[in-house]
């Protein structure tokens, strides 16, 4: 069982436990009411309808087992839907808290249909199973063993081994069976998850859809996944219906057997009409469960998978964090550090030395591919380094931990992120900023008077994306972000290229104006940078020094 649902069930064992315990009580009860009322048929039957007191006792005893069989059923149901849902939630909480905390190495390997497919599908499948799941195989395992234990002591020995002994041998055939419906569910969930991330890609590029054309081999692709989802779930749905035939075959002989036997025993008067009753009607309880197989296969099947994608999800490598604080005012100090990412051959960056001091500001330029971004996200912590490579005042940026590091420097990337929200959320995330610090995080990006313009101002929706607004001033957006927190770093990679020469030329201003503050500028444009103190290139996988302000 995967680490987290068993921690959640684990939290939860006093509630599953009771649901046990009232549960198999109350199957416990119910089998043992035909065995009363066969009693109760007996004396009827015996005192040729005389009322006696052991008649009145047993009535007495029958009434008060359905009364409390139905208080145990309202409990049971209760405490097992109520643990399922929280075990769900659980199991959901502490998979998207340990996803916060993944290392970018999972979100570059996984892609989003997928994962939105393995979070609501499976989560949810969670449920079920804890759920009805727990309900339904108590049920089929209680009824049959306390059914059969019940039936040799309060009916007849060989009438319960003849009937029983055909559950065997049903159980083998489903097993069979099962083997086959897995392999079925696991290619269509796989189906599911590629549907899921072909819908994505339809939505989130539907503009290059349009603009190239490419609607029928979109839908057409859609169609073939569709069409091959459809014939695999009539498959998988084909074994299930085997399954559950043969439950029916199986309860039919097991019926027969107790009927034609049961009589022959009745008229041989080896049991009672009472035990006979008593008999058939126990039968009845254990073998109506038995339609329900073909579905508790079908969650165990389910189970399987759904504990092997959460163990994926779960077995994600994290990002390990420092214990340090980061040093107020730091210098930065980069020496030596060569980078490769995981699985390439080749170094990005070789031997690159730079000391940057506190409020110092240091421009980078270089062209495409040469290595600027996977730099920036070195030093924003998004990748693991040497120890020893990377310092802040002499702290080791391995040893620092995420929140103080975080708090301390900003970071605006080349394609950052936009939420589907309002304006104002998009530069406070949901943080308790004045109108007063966002107005000036705007006026910093040069964006105040078009936000002032729009007629609901900072509570403008800008659409998934950021679509409603230009790509310009999305930029800006983002660095309003990533200034209102008053950084004491700030990195700007490549963010400015939406801009208007007049639009960057202010922005840049506006941003070198403020020497409280360490600014690394990372731009293929010289104008950008000019004012920096110290100007650098990346080559050939090395930074050079460009020459000092000027
Ligand atoms: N996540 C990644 N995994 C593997 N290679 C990458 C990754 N990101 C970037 N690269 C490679 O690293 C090189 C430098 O990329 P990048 O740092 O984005 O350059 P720049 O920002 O200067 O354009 C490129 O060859 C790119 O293909
Ligand atoms: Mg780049």
């Amino acid at each position: 069982m995967n680490k987290l649902i068993k921690i959640e069930l684990q939290k939860h064992k006093i509630g599953l436990f009771s649901f046990l315990l009232i549960y198999i009580t109350d199957i416990i009860l119910s089998l043992l009411e035909p065995v009363i009322f066969g009693k109760i048929l007996d004396i009827i039957l015996e005192n040729s309808g005389m009322v006696s007191t052991d008649l009145i006792n047993k009535i007495v005893l029958l009434g008060l087992i359905l009364l409390l069989s139905f208080v145990l059923t309202f409990l049971y149901r209760r405490i097992i839907f109520s643990t399922g849902r929280k075990v769900k939630q659980g199991v959901l909480f502490s998979l998207l808290q340990r996803l916060e905390s993944a290392n970018i190495k999972f979100f570059e390997t996984i892609d989003k249909g997928t994962f939105v497919s393995y979070i609501i599908n499976d989560i949810n499948e969670i449920w079920s199973i804890v759920g009805h799941g727990f309900i339904e195989i108590t049920r089929v395992l209680a009824y049959t063993i306390i059914g059969f234990i019940i039936s040799i002591k309060y009916v007849n020995f060989s009438l319960s081994i003849s009937v029983f002994t055909i559950f065997p041998i049903f159980l083998f055939l489903i097993i069979k069976q099962n083997a086959k419906s897995q392999k079925l569910l696991r290619d269509k969930q796989d189906l599911e998850a590629d549907l899921s991330k072909q819908i994505n890609d339809g939505f989130c590029g539907f503009t290059v859809i349009k603009s190239y054309v490419r609607e029928k081999e979109v839908v057409d692709k859609f169609n073939n996944i569709n069409k091959s989802l459809k014939e695999k779930s009539i498959d998988y749905n084909k074994v299930i219906a085997h399954i559950d035939a043969i439950s029916t075959v199986c309860r039919g002989i097991s019926f027969s057997i107790a009927c034609v036997y049961g009589i022959y025993l009745v008229v041989q008067k080896v049991i009672t009409i009472g035990d006979f009753v008593a008999f058939n009607s126990i039968i009845q309880k254990v073998l109506s469960d038995y339609v329900y197989t073909g579905n508790l296969v079908k969650k165990v099947n389910t189970l399987k998978i759904v504990n092997k994608r959460i163990d994926s999800l779960y077995n994600i490598e994290l990002d390990s964090d420092g214990t340090k604080n980061m040093p107020k005012k730091p210098d930065i100090n980069i020496k030596n550090l060569n980078f490769k990412y995981n699985n390439e051959s080749d170094n990005i960056l070789e031997d690159i030395n730079i000391s940057i001091p506190y409020g110092s500001f240091i421009g980078i330029l270089g062209n495409t591919g040469s290595g600027k971004t996977t730099l920036a996200n070195i030093l924003a912590k998004f990748y693991k380094v040497e120890d020893g490579k990377i310092s802040f005042n002499n702290i080791d940026i391995n040893e620092i931990n995420r929140t103080s590091f975080y708090d301390s420097i900003s970071y605006v990337m080349q394609e950052d992120y936009i939420y589907n929200n309002v304006i104002k959320y998009n530069i406070d995330l949901g943080k308790n900023y004045t109108e007063k610090e966002i107005e000036k995080s705007l006026e910093y990006s040069s964006l105040l008077e078009t936000i002032k313009s729009f007629p609901k101002k900072c509570e403008t929706y800008i659409g998934e994306d950021g679509i409603k607004i230009s790509g310009g001033q999305k930029q800006r957006l983002i660095l309003s972000r990533n200034v209102i927190s008053q950084p004491q770093i700030l990195i700007i990679d490549d963010g400015l290229t939406g801009l208007d020469i007049k639009t960057r030329k202010k922005v840049i201003d506006n941003i070198t104006k403020n020497r409280n503050i360490t600014l690394i500028i990372i731009s293929n444009m010289i104008e950008d940078i000019k004012n920096a103190d110290k100007k650098y290139i990346l080559e050939d996988k090395k930074l050079k020094e460009l020459g000092g302000k000027n």
